[in-house]
């Protein structure tokens, strides 16, 4: 079939119990292009998604694919026309080899009927080096870190032959390198004449990688254009109907005592000698690479990790924190960077997701929770930073990506910290949302907590900080002041331990 679109669809309408996630929405997508989609959370990208791979099936609306009309199909059905979608929360088989992962459902049989292993290696193999993934395909998934469990999602695209790859958002997880390394599979599977669905937050790589955009708002569909034309305030403004700057910068307020303060913390695989203050009405950002150890920093000083020397004191005295609950009793809180791992409980309520970190607060004096009152304070938090569900009792696995990451928002923010540490608190946000969680960050400094902030986007870090700490492979390599003339390209210098051949250069000038 030729003609130039691989697939469109229109008029697309999605109902789900007391929800309509998509009200009439099109998309048209051509031969050998790579086309992004956009919108705040739960504007109804990933439903629109599913529903090309056959995982929903949409309540009314045509899809036309490789210029057939396609009546409602199943996921298996999907592949076997050529589309695959690489999900937004990849779930592998993490104690199956690779090659298994790849070929799960339709393992290539010897003659007798058993599954030819052998063959299975090779396909695997020959799959792997299409797409330069240089794993042994007996690995266990276990063994690979999350960008490659993504190339092997791509290496299933591949071996499938799929003309239309729908990835949601593949980036969000992976550090600089990855990304750049996925961006090269994928201008490759372009070349090929494949076309790709691409979904992101980060308008950087919008502007990188995609030929064209489609935004959606609420569910509806607001227009298409080409990347290229596409001015950058029009683009936010056609995802949230208004005006904003993406960074929010913080309040100016008093800062007070030394609250926290860590000395000489390690840990005997990932960082050594970590000493830093924390002061009142105090946003402490860490930067750096990923893997330089910033996550690991805060899980050991809250006990989630074994510490192998060093000392933590608040308020000047000495604390010894074994776990979590340690932590929390002396007032700390963490928003940890994986909702999927550590933080959501997919099949609670959004009330109970909430509200798991302070219940106790909400018993009276006989051991029940004061429900009126728990609802009240959750709606307000709800509200506050725009959580989208059509009720409290809603599932939290049935809210967007970007909503259950602010469902633990709220949850951190209610526990009301003296500390709190936050990890990419804006990882798959959209841009109206990420500056009123800044907002709210910043209001808490204001009311004079102490707060660390790990961040891999450095205009986060910049805007946000009064001062910055920044580590390379589990080594601090400086502490700065955020001061104006502070540039992302210093940091980086600290961040790749080359500072002293960036400073010798500024000299040269
Ligand atoms: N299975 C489901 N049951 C009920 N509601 C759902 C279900 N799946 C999605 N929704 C709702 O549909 C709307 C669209 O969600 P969707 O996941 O498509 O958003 P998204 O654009 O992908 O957002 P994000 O950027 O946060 O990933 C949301 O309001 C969501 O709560
Ligand atoms: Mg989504």
């Amino acid at each position: 079939m030729s003609g130039e679109y691989l697939l469109e669809m229109n008029h697309i309408i999605k109902n789900f119990p007391g929800v309509q996630a998509l009200k009439s929405v099109d998309l048209k997508v051509k031969r050998g292009e790579i086309h992004a989609l956009m919108g705040e959370n739960g504007a109804g990208k990933s439903t629109l998604m599913k529903c090309i791979a056959g995982i929903y099936k949409p309540t009314s609306g045509e899809v036309i694919f490789d210029g057939e009309v396609q009546e409602p199909y199943t996921p298996a059905e999907a592949l076997a026309r050529g589309i695959t979608m690489i999900h937004q929360e990849l779930s592998p088989v993490l104690h199956r080899p690779i090659m298994e992962n790849v070929w799960l459902g339709r393992e290539p049989l010897t003659r007798f009927g058993f599954v030819d292993h052998r063959k299975m290696y090779e396909l695997t193999r020959g799959v792997l080096r299409e797409i330069e993934l240089e794993e042994d395909p007996a690995s266990l998934m276990s063994t690979l870190t999350v960008a490659k469990m993504q190339m092997v999602e791509i290496a299933k695209a591949v071996s499938y032959n799929a003309k239309l790859i729908i990835m949601d958002e593949p980036t969000s997880s992976l550090a600089e390198k990855e990304i750049n390394q996925l961006f090269t599979i994928m201008r490759k599977l372009k070349s090929q004449g494949k076309s790709i669905i691409f979904i992101t937050h980060k308008i950087d790589e919008i502007y990188e990688i995609t030929d064209r955009v489609t935004v959606y708002r609420d569910g509806s569909y607001i227009g298409s254009e080409k990347t290229a034309d596409l001015k950058l305030d029009k683009l936010i403004n056609m995802m949230v109907g208004r005006d904003v700057k993406e960074m929010f910068p913080k309040i100016p307020c008093p800062i007070g005592e030394v609250k926290l303060e860590i000395r000489n913390l390690s840990n005997r695989k990932y960082f050594k000698d970590v000493s830093f203050t924390v002061r009142r009405g105090e946003i402490l950002g860490i930067a750096g690479l990923v893997g330089a150890g910033r996550t690991e920093v805060v899980e050991t000083i809250f006990g989630m990790r074994p510490k192998s020397g060093g000392e933590v004191f608040i308020d000047g005295k000495k604390i010894e924190i074994k776990r979590p609950v340690d932590a929390i009793e002396n007032g700390m809180a963490w928003l940890t960077e994986d909702r999927r791992g550590s933080g959501i409980f997919p099949m609670l309520t959004v009330q109970l997701n909430i509200a798991i970190a302070t219940i106790p607060k909400f018993l009276n004096m006989i051991g029940l929770i004061r429900e009126a009152q728990l609802n009240k304070v959750c709606e307000e938090y709800v509200k506050k930073i725009q959580v989208k569900t059509p009720s409290l009792d809603q599932h939290v696995e049935n809210l967007s990506g970007g909503n259950q990451q602010k469902v633990l928002v709220a949850r951190w923010l209610m526990t009301n910290p003296d500390i709190l540490f936050v990890d990419e608190p804006t990882r798959g946000i959209d841009v109206g949302t990420k500056s009123e969680i800044h907002r709210l960050i910043s209001k808490l400094a204001g009311e004079g907590k102490s707060i660390v902030m790990v961040s891999s986007e450095l205009p986060e870090i910049m805007g946000m900080s009064d001062r910055i700490m920044i580590m390379h492979q589990g080594k601090v390599t400086g502490i700065v002041e955020n001061t104006k003339d502070l540039t992302q390209e210093k940091l980086m210098a600290y961040a790749t331990d080359t500072v002293e051949i960036y400073k010798k250069s500024k000299e040269a000038k």
